[in-house]
C-alpha cells in the first residue's frame, strides 16, 4: 500500500488504512483549556505542565530532540501506551519528553462496559471529531518550542491509535503552516474505522508528505491492536529484526507471544532506533522455515 521513500511501513500483520483526518474539517470544535494538557517528564518520572505560552521559562530543554506520546480512545495520562513509551523515552539523555493527556475528550468518562455496539460507535464517533482540534492544540506547543531553538526536524511525535491519526494531522498541519516537515512520525496501529480512504481525502491521509521519516506498525490482524506499542516497547530494548516482505497476511499466530527476528539477507531493526534512510514494506517475527525466509 505505501512504497514511497522515506516511508517504512513496517507489516507486521496487515495493513489497515493510515489516514489522517480532513484537513477540511479542521476547524473543528472549541476546547476548553484544560481539554489537553501538556506533561513534559524528566528522567526521575516526574512532571511538570507545559503550556505554549510559558514554553520559554519551561524546563524544556532548548535546542533537544523532543518526543510527543500520544495514546488513544479511552486514554488518559495514567494508561499504558502513554505510560509504557514515556518509561522508555525517559531513559534517553538530553530530549524532552511530552505526554499529550487529551483525557476529558478521549472518551473514558464516557464509556461504560454496559454499552453495546452502536452506543460503542456514537461514542467512538463523537471522540474522533476532536482529533482536528486536539492536533492544533500540539501544533501550538510544536510551534512554540522554536523559542528554544528546537526545530521541526527534531521533533518525533508517536501515537497509537487515534493517537496516531492526531499525529497525522499535526504532520500535516505543519508542513501546511511551516512549508517545512516533522522530523517523523511512528504510528502505532493507526485506528481505521472514519479513517478509510472512502473517509478522507487522498491529500488528508497518512502519507510521504506528512514527515521526514514515517513508521507504521501494523499489528490488529492476528495478535491485538496493543501489540503495536508492546512491540515498540519490546523493539526499544532489544533488537528485532524485519524483513522486506510482500502485502500478504501470514497465518502463525505465534508471533503474538513469540516474537523473533525475521531472517533474510538484509533484514531491518525495528522501533526507536530504526535507519530512517529505508523505505517499504517489512514484517517481523515471522520465520517460515518451509518457505521463502521472513517472508509472508
Ligand atoms: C484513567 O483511566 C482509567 C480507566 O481507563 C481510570 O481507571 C483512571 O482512574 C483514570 N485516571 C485518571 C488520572 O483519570
Ligand atoms: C461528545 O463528547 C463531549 C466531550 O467528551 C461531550 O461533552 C458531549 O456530550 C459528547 N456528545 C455526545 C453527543 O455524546
Ligand atoms: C467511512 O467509510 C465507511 C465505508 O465506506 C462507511 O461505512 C463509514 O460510514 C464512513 N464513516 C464516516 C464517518 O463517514
Ligand atoms: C535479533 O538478532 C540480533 C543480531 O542481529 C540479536 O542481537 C538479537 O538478540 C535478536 N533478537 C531476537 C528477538 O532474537
Ligand atoms: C511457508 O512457505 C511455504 C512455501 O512457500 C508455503 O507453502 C506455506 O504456506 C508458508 N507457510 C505460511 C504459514 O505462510
Amino acid at each position: 500500500m505505501l512504497y514511497v521513500q522515506n516511508t517504512v511501513t513496517l507489516l507486521i500483520l496487515w495493513l489497515f488504512a493510515n489516514s489522517a483526518y480532513a484537513n477540511d474539517e479542521f476547524a473543528g470544535p472549541i476546547l476548553n483549556p484544560t481539554d489537553v494538557t501538556f506533561l513534559l517528564y524528566s528522567q526521575d518520572n516526574s512532571y511538570t505542565e507545559v503550556t505554549p505560552e510559558f514554553v520559554e521559562s519551561s524546563l524544556v530543554e532548548a535546542g533537544a530532540k523532543t518526543y510527543f506520546v500520544i495514546d488513544g480512545l479511552y486514554s488518559n495520562r495514567t494508561t499504558l501506551m502513554a505510560q509504557t513509551v514515556k518509561d522508555d523515552l525517559i531513559t534517553l539523555p538530553n530530549c524532552n519528553v511530552i505526554m499529550v493527556d487529551w483525557a476529558p475528550l478521549s472518551g473514558y468518562l464516557a464509556f461504560r462496559p454496559s454499552m453495546n455496539d452502536l452506543e460503542l460507535r456514537a461514542l467512538y464517533n463523537n471522540v474522533t471529531t476532536y482529533v482536528p482540534a486536539i492536533a492544533r492544540e500540539v501544533v501550538n506547543l510544536i510551534e512554540s518550542l522554536k523559542i528554544k531553538n528546537i526545530p521541526l526536524s527534531q521533533v518525533h511525535v508517536i501515537g497509537f491509535s487515534l493517537g496516531a491519526q492526531i499525529g497525522a494531522v499535526v504532520g500535516s498541519e505543519i508542513t501546511k503552516k511551516d512549508n517545512e516537515k516533522l522530523g517523523r512520525i511512528t504510528g502505532l496501529d493507526p485506528a481505521s474505522f472514519n479513517y478509510q480512504e472512502e473517509n478522507v481525502t487522498a491529500a488528508n491521509r497518512l502519507d510521504v508528505t506528512d514527515a521526514t521519516f514515517i513508521d507504521i506498525y501494523h499489528t490488529n490482524r492476528l495478535c491485538d491492536h496493543r501489540f503495536s506499542w508492546k512491540i515498540w516497547n519490546l523493539a526499544f530494548k532489544k533488537d528485532i529484526k524485519a524483513c522486506p516482505c510482500k502485502v500478504e497476511a501470514p497465518e502463525d499466530e505465534s508471533i503474538c507471544t513469540n516474537l523473533r527476528n525475521s531472517s533474510c539477507t538484509s533484514p531491518v531493526r525495528i522501533g526507536m532506533f530504526i535507519s530512517t534512510t529505508i523505505a517499504g514494506n517489512f514484517f517481523v517475527g515471522f520465520k517460515n522455515t518451509t518457505g521463502p525466509q521472513g517472508v509472508a
